[in-house]
C-alpha cells in the first residue's frame, strides 16, 4: 500500500507514518513544506519506507509536478492529510494566513486526487469546528459554529471535501480534541509551543513558572475542562480509518475522536504534580492568570460513533499521557 501524507513532518504527522510504516509495511510519500527533527528520525531510521517531497501545497504548479512524479513512481491508494497550521490564536491575529494555507492546501490536493484517480482521503479537522458548545458532550450533529480563523479554515476543509466527495472521492474526516502524548522518540515541537501538557511538563522539568489561563470559566474549578487523547490512541483512529475506508465498510462520515473524559487544566496540573512529585525541579510553581483570548470553557467528545461505527476504543488516559511526554523530554535532555 502507498499512502501519501501531507503534513507528516509535525507532530501528529510523523506520528502517524510511524505507526502506519511499523503496522502495514507500507511505502509513506511525505508531503510537508517543513523538514523538522522528528522527519529527521523516520527517516533515519525508515528511509526505505519513505520519500520525502519539500512542498508548499499552496502552490498548485508545484504541487502538480510533484504529483506527476509520483505517480510515475507509485500508485497511490489513500491522503492522509494533516498539513495545517494549527495555532489558534495566531489565526485570529493573521487569518489570510490560515484560510491562505489550510483552505488553499486542502483545494488543491482535491483537484489533483480527481486528476491523479486518487479515491480516498483521511483529513485532520478539529473539535473547534463546534465552538462553545451548546450542550455536553458533543457529538458530530452539534451545529457548527467555528469562533476562530484557525476553525473556520477546518470547517472550510471539511465543505470543500464533502464537495468533491460528489466527484467520486471517499472521505473520512476526523475531529480531534485535545492530543497530546508521544510515541517512541517523537513528540511535540511546535515553535511556539502553545499546548498545554508540553509546557507544563518542560515547566516542571526545568522548574519555571506555568500560567493557568483563567480560573473564571463555568466549570467545577473555574479553569477549562479538555478531552485529552493520547496520540498512540490518535493515530490508531487513523489506521483503524484507512481499514475502514479501503475496504469501503464506512466512506464519506464524519468523527469525533476523544475519550469522552475530561480534565480541568487545574487537575491537569495536579495530576502532574501527584505522579511527578519527587522528581519535579523545586523551582516549579503555577499561577493563575487572565484568560487566554478564544479558549472555550469545555470541550468533552461523545465519541460513540467511532466506537460503534468502527469499533474505535482508547486505550490511554491522562496519566499515561503525561508520562510519556516526561521521558520524551528527559530523553531530550539526556543526548
Ligand atoms: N493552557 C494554560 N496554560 C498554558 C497553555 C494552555 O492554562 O500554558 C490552557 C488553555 O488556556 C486551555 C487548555 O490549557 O484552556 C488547553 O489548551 P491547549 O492550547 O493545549 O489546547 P486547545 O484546547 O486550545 O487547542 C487544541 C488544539 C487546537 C484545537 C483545539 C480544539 O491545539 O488545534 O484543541 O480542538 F483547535
Amino acid at each position: 500500500m502507498n499512502i501519501l501524507i501531507t503534513g507528516g513532518a509535525g507532530y501528529i504527522g510523523s506520528c502517524a507514518t510511524l505507526k502506519i510504516i511499523k503496522n502495514y509495511k507500507s511505502h509513506c510519500i511525505i508531503l510537508d513544506k517543513q523538514e523538522t527533527i522528528n522527519l529527521t528520525k523516520l527517516i533515519q531510521s525508515y528511509n526505505k519506507n519513505l520519500t520525502f517531497y519539500k512542498v508548499d501545497l499552496t502552490n498548485y504548479h508545484q504541487l502538480k509536478e510533484i504529483f506527476q512524479d509520483i505517480s510515475n513512481k507509485f500508485k497511490i491508494d489513500v491522503i492522509i492529510h494533516f498539513a495545517a497550521y494549527t495555532i489558534v490564536s495566531e489565526s485570529e491575529a493573521n487569518p489570510y494566513k490560515y484560510f491562505h494555507n489550510n483552505i488553499n492546501s486542502t483545494l488543491n490536493l482535491l483537484e489533483l486526487m480527481i486528476h491523479y484517480e486518487i479515491p480516498h482521503i483521511i483529513f485532520s479537522s478539529s473539535a473547534s469546528v463546534y465552538g462553545k458548545a451548546n450542550y455536553i458532550p458533543i457529538n458530530e450533529s452539534h451545529p457548527l459554529n467555528p469562533l476562530s480563523a484557525y476553525a473556520l479554515s477546518k470547517k472550510i476543509s471539511e465543505d470543500l471535501i464533502i464537495k468533491y466527495s460528489q466527484k467520486g472521492i471517499n472521505y473520512i474526516n476526523l475531529r480531534y480534541f485535545n492530543p497530546a502524548g508521544s510515541i517512541d522518540n517523537l513528540g511535540e515541537e511546535h515553535n511556539p509551543e502553545t499546548h498545554l501538557i508540553p509546557l507544563l511538563v518542560k515547566s516542571l522539568i526545568e522548574g519555571k513558572t506555568f500560567r493557568i489561563f483563567g480560573n473564571d470559566f463555568p466549570t467545577k474549578d473555574g479553569t477549562c475542562i479538555r478531552d485529552f487523547i493520547h496520540i498512540q490512541d490518535l493515530v490508531v483512529s487513523h489506521l483503524i480509518s484507512l481499514e475502514h475506508l479501503l475496504t469501503g465498510k464506512v466512506i464519506n462520515e464524519t468523527f469525533n475522536v476523544g475519550i469522552n473524559k475530561g480534565y480541568s487544566v487545574l487537575e491537569v496540573v495536579q495530576k502532574s504534580l501527584e505522579i511527578f512529585k519527587n522528581k519535579i525541579n523545586p523551582h516549579f510553581k503555577y499561577i493563575f492568570d487572565k484568560r487566554r483570548e478564544g479558549d472555550v470553557p469545555i470541550l468533552l467528545a461523545d465519541s460513540q460513533k467511532i466506537q460503534e461505527m468502527m469499533n474505535f476504543k482508547p486505550n490511554y488516559d491522562l496519566e499515561d499521557i503525561l508520562y510519556s511526554v516526561w521521558n520524551y523530554e528527559m530523553e531530550k535532555i539526556s543526548l
